[in-house]
């Protein structure tokens, strides 16, 4: 399994049709539900978190498969903030509420990547490489992560992820009609390995769709089997094998090609390289943070440009944003230049600060839309939370729907009001994190988003429709089940796009 703590590899669980196999292979699964209501809570003293009636294969199941509803119906049936049932042979406790979350995001002994090891597996796992990286190296990882996101490396990106943006985005041909659940993250996926990977491969548009379509495979061979069963070879996990093999050698294939040329480039790799670190590092790195931030990024995306799309208030208020910071750094004024150009000529440090009403929206999109569980295992002594007791060893997860859509903290919580107040209490929100584990992709994460979105802002006009070309009603509503990206149901809602004339940037209303 692969160690490094990555959120998105976290909501990496399966889809649709590795459920359907599942279905098939356990048809067992039903009958364990019929028997829920007869299984008996185990006698533990009061400190022992309320134990779920059910074991085995039923709590698989719904654990991978429809999460929120799982844990849902774990908090009913009961009646706990706090509760714990057994996946295989690990115990797991569920945790919520105000002080079970201050307790869990607080807790030293509690640790994102060993919890992330056994709860997870849509990871390119090739044994030796990327299963064998401890702690130093994961720490090296991180530090590096720094690095390729210090404020010299994002000035020097800021050009290329708006030229990959522009390439893309033109591509799609407009007026027309796209997907924002698949378009979206194929656009962040694209300007991600830009970031993070190197130039030979970022060029290279058949090799990226050839790599993304190997992570979609390893997210697809990801069944509640493979991933709790990780030595049982089973197909899916053979297939997984094979993807992350032939991930691992696009990644060495690249490295060696760049040391050999003994010639420096301008990116992440070169910056890896130059540091002399070890090729498990190197290669790490990459896989690692690639689908980790292609994931994320790619999912956040997605819904951003929904929410924009069926909120026009909110692209008009953006798109007012964007075009100030044009005329505040005069670069709208070069006449001749494109807008990639007039866009690259705005500091990074007004990107970064001076847009409340971009950050406001990233910020709105992250709690409606992030469907995060956060997983991790005691690796410290016996602790508590809220006071009960957490053995040693056990797994412990915080679904983050227990904040983020919590109607007293956020009313109305799944209507996107990016005027929401702030919450100032600790972990009232959380969508880049909280206590000793937050993101650490963050800065290059909103550096992405942002670009992505003034440059769809200025270069078109969109609204969102639904197939019969007409505004959704309702709005289409994250699936909190779907762990991955909560997309609502297939063809529900499109973005529609016109173009606004390049160049020529209307100074004023939409
Ligand atoms: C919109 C995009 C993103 C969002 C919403 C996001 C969110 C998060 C969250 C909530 C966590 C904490 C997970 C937990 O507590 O269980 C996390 C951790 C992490 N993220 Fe991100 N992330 C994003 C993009 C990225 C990117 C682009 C990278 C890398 C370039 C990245 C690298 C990481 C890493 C390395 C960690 C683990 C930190 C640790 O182990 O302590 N993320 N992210
Ligand atoms: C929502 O948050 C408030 C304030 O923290 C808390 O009192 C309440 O129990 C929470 N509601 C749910 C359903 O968790
Ligand atoms: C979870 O999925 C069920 C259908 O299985 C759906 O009715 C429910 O609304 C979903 N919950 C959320 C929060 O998206």
């Amino acid at each position: 399994m692969y160690p490094l703590g990555l959120l998105p590899l976290l909501q990496a669980w399966i889809p649709d049709y590795a459920a359907v196999k599942l279905s098939i292979a356990l048809p067992g699964i039903i009958l364990l539900a019929l028997l829920w209501s007869l299984a008996e809570n185990q006698e533990e003293d009061d400190t022992t978190p309320t134990a779920l009636p059910l074991s085995g294969l039923s709590t698989i199941w719904p654990f991978f498969k429809s999460r929120f509803d799982f844990l849902a119906r774990g908090f009913q049936l009961t009646g706990r903030s706090i509760f714990q049932f057994n996946l295989l042979q690990n115990t797991v406790v569920v945790v919520s509420g105000e002080s079970g979350r201050n307790d869990f995001f607080s807790c030293r002994g509690l640790d994102i990547n060993e919890g992330f090891k056994v709860l997870s597996g849509a990871i390119p796992m090739l044994p030796g490489i990327t299963s064998d990286l401890q702690a130093r190296r994961i720490a090296l990882i991180h530090k590096r992560l720094a690095a390729a996101q210090n404020s010299d490396r994002l000035t020097r990106l800021l050009p290329q992820i708006l030229g990959d943006a522009e390439r893309v985005i033109c591509s799609w041909g407009y007026p027309g009609t796209i997907d924002p659940f698949s378009h979206m993250p194929a656009l962040l996926f694209q300007t991600t390995v830009r970031s993070l990977s190197c130039h030979e491969i970022a060029d290279d548009a058949a090799l990226v769709a050839r790599l993304r379509k190997l992570y979609d495979r390893l997210d697809s061979s990801t069944t509640p089997a493979s991933v709790l069963l990780p030595w049982f070879p089973s197909p899916s996990m053979l297939s997984k094998l094979y993807a992350s093999k032939q991930v691992y050698d696009i990644v060495n294939g690249a490295i060696n090609a760049r040391v050999q040329s003994g010639v420096s480039r301008d990116d992440t790799l070169q910056m890896l390289v130059d540091h002399g670190d070890d090729k498990l590092v190197i290669v790490g790195f990459i896989m690692g943070l690639l689908v980790a931030g292609a994931r994320s990024t790619g999912t956040t995306a997605s819904w951003m440009t929904t929410c924009l799309g069926g909120h026009p208030e909110w692209k008009h208020k953006a798109r007012a944003e964007v075009r100030a910071l044009l005329s505040d750094c005069s670069a709208g004024n070069v006449a001749s230049s494109s807008l990639k150009e007039q866009l690259a000529a705005i500091p990074l440090e007004a990107w970064e600060d001076h847009t409340p009403v971009l950050d406001k929206i990233i910020r709105e999109t992250l709690r409606l839309a992030q469907p995060h569980t956060a997983m991790r295992r005691n690796v410290g002594p016996e602790t508590y939370i809220n006071g009960m007791r957490i053995p040693s060893g056990a797994y412990v997860v915080y679904p983050f729907s227990d904040v983020h859509l919590n109607s007293t903290l956020y009313p109305d919580p799944w209507r996107f009001d990016p005027d929401r107040s702030d919450r100032v209490a600790p972990y009232e929100y959380v969508g880049w994190g909280g206590g000793k584990t937050v993101c650490l992709g963050q800065r290059l994460a909103k550096l992405q988003l942002k670009l992505i979105a003034a440059m769809l802002l200025l270069k078109f006009d969109f609204i969102l429709v639904d197939v019969n070309g007409r505004t959704p009603n309702p709005l289409p509503r994250p699936n909190w089940n779907d762990t991955l990206t909560c997309k609502p149901p297939i063809g529900s809602c499109y973005l529609q796009f016109q173009s606004i004339s390049e160049g020529k940037i209307e100074k004023d209303g939409p």
